[in-house]
């Protein structure tokens, strides 16, 4: 059981910060929040009393006589999420003008930041060269991830999800982190696309035919990508699986994903195509339900499009493309042969 401080600041993701402390505490911890004035605008302090169980310092109000010191002293951690543009400037420049920055100052423990802000503000000179500047002096950070932005544009910013945090804090807390840094850094800024899943191709508006991909395998593949500070889009196909992930584009036939597929294929710097495509569907899709009348029936068939080779064929020499084979039988073979066929640059051979 750790005590971890957890800082917020006046940008929209205060609300996520909620769900962080909640995170913390159900795993056991022990939790102080140190608001500002403008996080307070955003979510109120009674929130986070209640969620903490502790009392909320902040600048019209400090539980102790010298609250600032006590707090830093008190922590095994110190997380600020949302960290605002403006707090980041701050803590880098040594301000010390409100409890939460008097309190940065006084910390021993490691400091971790989650930025969060519009893209532009994100992306601003200024602003990366205070989080390198502050990645340099040993402040851990957690980037913000592209996604839709409160301001209704897209791009990066956005804080990353709550349980992401609550995880990379945790293994900050138990030394885990150096190894996971290098990791994290691997896929930093690389834009991957990854198909998974079965598809279903109906033949009538009750019946499909369909495959026994669960899906997990490109699911761990995107989780996994992600943690190593991939953007990662995922083209899922009905699956029983939870994830976190913010862009997962669900859809239901060869055809679907193969629309879904071309939207982001330029965009993409590594494909892994990990879905289990129909290799065929049915000539026609019966527009009711086919009646029981006769002892037999035939259906027509025919060769949907085959997304791995058009993949292959289309693909500019700065991007990686791995497909997969499950095989039954001569996996070996079988894989080599379409690796070659599909011009891909890795094969991901599964002995089914
Ligand atoms: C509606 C609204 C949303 C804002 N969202 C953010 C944000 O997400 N990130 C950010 O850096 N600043 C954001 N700002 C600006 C900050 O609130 C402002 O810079 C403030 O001075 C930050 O104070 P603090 O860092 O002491 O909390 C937002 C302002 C408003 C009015």
């Amino acid at each position: 059981m750790s005590n971890i401080l957890v800082g917020v600041t006046g940008g929209i993701a205060c609300y996520k910060t909620a769900y962080l402390v909640r995170e913390f505490i159900k795993k056991g911890h022990n939790v102080k929040v140190v608001m500002t004035k403008k996080a307070q605008q955003f979510v109120g302090h009674t929130t986070f009393e209640a969620l903490s169980l502790n009392e909320v310092l902040r600048d019209d109000y400090t539980p102790a006589p010298i609250s600032h010191i006590e707090h830093a002293s008190w922590a095994d951690i110190c997380i600020i999420a949302p960290a605002t543009a403006n707090i980041i400037g701050k803590i880098n420049a040594g301000i010390a003008d409100n409890e939460l920055l008097s309190t940065v100052l006084a910390l021993s423990c490691p400091l971790v930041i989650a930025p969060a802000m519009n893209t532009n503000m994100y992306n601003n000179i200024t602003v990366q060269e205070n989080i390198k500047s502050l990645k340099n002096k040993g402040v851990k950070i957690i980037n913000a991830e592209s996604g839709l932005l409160a301001c209704q544009t897209t791009g990066e910013g956005k804080m990353a999800e709550p349980s992401v945090i609550a995880e990379k804090v945790l293994n900050i807390l138990n030394n885990k982190d150096d190894e996971l840094q290098v990791e994290n850094d691997i896929l930093q800024g690389l834009n991957i696309l990854i198909t998974a899943g079965p598809r279903k191709e109906y033949i009538d508006p009750v019946r499909y035919i369909t495959n026994k991909s669960s899906g997990k395998m490109g699911y761990a593949l995107a989780e996994e990508a992600y943690k190593m500070g991939a953007n990662v889009t995922l083209i899922s196909g009905e699956v029983n699986i939870k994830s976190d992930l913010e862009n997962i584009e669900y859809v239901t036939s060869a055809e679907d994903m193969y629309n879904a597929f071309l939207n982001h294929f330029n965009n993409a710097d590594i494909i892994i195509m990990a879905a289990a495509v129909a290799d065929y569907t049915p000539n026609h899709k019966q527009e009711s339900k086919i009646k029981k009348n006769d002892e037999s029936m035939q259906l027509m068939l025919s060769k949907t499009k085959d997304i791995l080779l058009y993949a292959g064929q289309n693909k500019r020499l700065d991007q990686i493309l791995v497909g997969f084979a499950a095989e039954t039988d001569n996996m070996e073979e079988y894989a080599k042969s379409k690796l070659m066929k599909k011009n891909a640059d890795i094969i991901a051979a599964n002995d089914v």
